[in-house]
């Protein structure tokens, strides 16, 4: 076996070095010095003011008012942050509590759950990474933040990167799926969008990398449940997006509910101080998650509230979200010496900074004025209708269907989906509100308006879920004396998100029964999905000419849809994330391991199923155009190259279609051998371009060690001598492949 070439990097350089982080190098809120600052400050403060910085606080549910007894805890100082309060009115009179009434005046820490818009919600963030543009993930944190800014907020807890291989579970809605490549330069660039290049700016939060680390991991798709991986996979798979949201300059993380190792995340040593701290340097904040620390005592490695603040203080949790523990027994547990009071003020350390950094000692209070002309603005509608289209996957279109013919003059809009304006806001919803939300119906109505020989109709059918079946007739109706059936069927916001797993990956009720209704009255139709997570679907990808992945499209999902269905934007979207053909499939990922025996279908003892095909429904990185697009030329700079060297990739694409349209160019490598096994395939680089009809584009891409690396059965980042492939293409599968090597010594 080759030895290790590029010696050994330490471990802690691993995630930055695998990400191929061209540009991706750590940025930092400005050099505004605030260190001398936060040390005067904590010489200033008592015992119980310090303990008092790391209590994060909840609002009153649904009126999001702060709590009459927070009050004379905020007004004594003994608060550091509120979640939930809405409104800048509501939130300057928390924080005047704070900077007015309490003795060393620190301002409070309003954060809130901005994961895919405040009120004008964008798609969620599985749907964003489906465009595979980081500029679309980026522009939409940007505006999410600044109207969460207008109304006093400083703080999102966002982005979430997890990454997700496990369909049934309900918050892979809320990440970029499953390739820790993708899932990086997303993180970075939603970081970017939410806190800019000064998270104290006025239109600019603190971002917030969650959770750490490896919650998508959950055994059996179960939110909350146990996660059980290797260093080795932790530090390839998971770490990876949290470096690139940290290297991207994020100020806080937030820790996850899951146990690593049988140890939970809210009081984990290795992720919380050994990673977190000693080999990526990360001086920002981290919160726990809501009463995670609470939860060590149901997790059964606490023996009760003292015990489980000393361990979660001690392994590196800095702000408590919600629980009372820290404030509860901190004072006891010091006194008693297992607390030592360089943990507390380390832990008030980072919070001060945090809270210099983002500009409240400055600008503690927001313009009330502001908040009504930010949110909800029109400029902002339109980016959300932008960006839903950008985010949508044409997963089948037989017959080019689509985009609907000028010609058409009766449309039919089918199903639970097509006029229900909860969904596409999502579980994570932020302060959106339904009322706002363009549904598919209206959508298409409002693309139809002042063509009064264009008929649209519209006919529920069914429920999302329930046994209920009498809306069919009016559907089957409504389809005959159409000329073009729009069937959509998903799911509902509550069907995925937090605590929103899955046992299946159906679609829920009678709605699969209605698209075979609706299909077999013989009218052409086209299915538009509206989900949190991949479907299976493979009745309708067998039988149904058009299908259309939509997501959850966020508040102008119906106008984004209107403009794909209607070809004012031609669909370019490509999945992050696998759909399987049956749950039975899960976990189903294009970057796995070859094992011993890759599945051969004329081979019963090799790695598959007997009773289904290897492959899945639809592939990572799959999706369609109205137009075609063709690669060739890929070229390699050349067919050797030094372990420290680089490699120029090259591939031109060219649309030979009739309309202009979005490809995107996917480039994979292969480690034909290695001293750690692998996966088959690894994103390594992709392009979004735009070509009109006959244009031709050459792309290229560059590959160094941090691409060609690994790590090695030590944890050590190498590059091993050795064959590889690179494969060009425009989803995980097929494409153009070409070789080379990477010379030994
Ligand atoms: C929830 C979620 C977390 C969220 C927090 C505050 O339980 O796990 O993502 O930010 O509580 O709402």
């Amino acid at each position: 076996m080759p030895s290790p070439c590029l010696r050994s990097l330490p471990s802690r350089l691993v995630p930055l070095v695998l990400l191929g982080l061209a540009g991706l190098a750590r940025s930092a809120p400005p050099a505004r010095d605030v260190e001398p600052r936060v040390n005067e400050l904590l010489a200033r403060m008592t015992v119980e003011e310090k303990i008092g910085q790391l209590q994060q606080l909840d609002s009153v549910p649904n009126t999001w008012a702060i709590r009459d007894e927070h009050r004379d805890l905020a007004s004594r100082g003994l608060v550091g942050s509120f979640l939930n309060i809405r409104g800048a009115k509501a939130i300057n009179e928390a924080q005047r509590l704070a900077v007015e009434k309490s003795r060393l005046r620190i301002p409070l820490l309003f954060g809130f759950d901005v994961i895919h818009g405040y009120r004008v919600i964008f798609p969620t963030p599985l749907a964003e990474a489906s465009s595979w543009d980081p500029a679309v993930a980026e522009r939409a944190a940007g505006i999410a933040a600044a109207e969460a800014a207008s109304t006093g907020l400083k703080w999102t807890f966002a982005p979430m990167v997890d990454i997700a291989r496990d369909p049934r579970w309900g918050r892979i809605m809320e990440g970029s799926g499953e390739d820790p490549y993708l899932g990086s330069v997303l993180a970075a660039a939603r970081v970017r969008g939410f806190q800019g290049d000064d998270p104290a700016a006025p239109d600019r939060v603190l971002a917030c990398a969650k959770h750490w680390v490896a919650y998508g991991a959950a055994e059996g798709g179960r939110d909350y449940n146990t996660a059980e991986l290797s260093e080795h996979t932790l530090r390839t798979t998971y770490f990876p997006p949290f470096r690139a949201a940290l290297d991207a300059g994020a100020q806080t993380f937030m820790c996850s509910f899951n146990t690593i190792d049988g140890v939970p995340a809210s009081a984990n040593p290795f992720t919380l101080t050994k990673v977190l701290r000693d080999e990526w340097h990360f001086d920002g904040l981290l919160v726990s998650d809501y009463e995670s620390i609470k939860e060590m005592i149901a997790h059964r490695t606490a023996a009760d509230g003292a015990d489980a603040a000393r361990q979660a203080l001690n392994a590196g949790v800095d702000m408590e979200m919600v629980s009372r523990l820290f404030a509860e027994h901190l004072p006891k547990l010091m006194e008693q010496g297992k607390v030592p009071p360089a943990k507390l003020d380390e832990a008030v350390r980072r919070i001060l900074r945090v809270k210099f950094r983002a500009g409240l000692f400055e600008h503690p209070y927001v313009d009330e004025s502001r908040e009504a002309k930010v949110v909800g603005a029109r400029e902002h509608r339109a980016a959300a209708r932008e960006i839903a289209a950008r985010s949508t996957v044409l997963l089948k279109n037989d017959g080019g269907l689509l985009p609907i013919k000028p010609a058409t003059r009766a449309i039919a809009v089918i199903g639970p989906l097509a006029d229900d304006p909860d969904a596409p806001l999502s579980h994570w919803r932020g302060d959106g509100r339904v009322e706002d939300t363009v549904t598919l119906f209206a959508g298409l109505r409002s693309k139809v308006q002042g063509r009064g020989d264009v008929q649209v109709t519209y006919a529920k059918g069914c429920d999302i879920e329930g046994d209920s079946v009498d809306g069919f007739p009016e559907a089957v109706r409504l389809a005959r004396q159409a000329e073009l059936a729009i069937v959509a069927v998903g799911e509902s916001s509550a069907m995925s998100g937090e605590a929103g797993s899955r046992s299946s990956l159906d679609l829920p009720g009678h709605q699969l029964n209605l698209v075979k209704t609706i299909q077999a009255t013989g009218v052409p139709t086209v299915v538009v999905l509206y989900n949190g997570r991949p479907l299976t679907i493979g009745w309708i990808a067998d039988h149904v000419p058009a299908i259309v992945e939509a997501w959850l499209p966020g508040t102008e999902g119906g106008n984004a849809l209107a403009d794909v269905l209607f070809g004012d934007v031609n669909p370019g979207g490509k999945l992050p994330v696998t759909f399987p053909r049956t749950v039975g499939q899960v976990p189903i990922y294009y970057n796995a391991l070859s094992t011993g025996r890759p599945a051969k279908a004329d081979n019963r003892y090799t790695s598959k199923y007997i009773d289904l095909p290897s492959d899945p429904q639809f592939p990572f990185g799959y999706g369609l155009s109205y137009t075609r697009f063709e690669l060739s030329s890929l070229t390699l700079s050349a067919k050797s190259i030094a372990p420290d060297g680089k490699l120029t990739v090259s591939v031109d694409v060219k649309n030979v279609g009739d309309r202009p349209g979005d490809e995107v160019v996917q480039l994979y490598l292969r480690d034909e051998v290695s001293s750690v096994a692998r996966p088959v395939k690894e994103l390594a680089g992709f392009r979004r371009v735009t070509l009109p009809p006959g244009g031709t584009q050459t792309v290229r891409f560059e590959l160094g060690p941090d691409r060609l690396g690994f790590l090695d059965a030590n944890l050590r980042f190498v590059v091993e001598p050795g064959q590889f492939q690179v494969t060009a293409g425009t989803s995980s599968v097929g494409g153009l492949t070409e070789g080379f090597e990477v010379a030994g010594p």
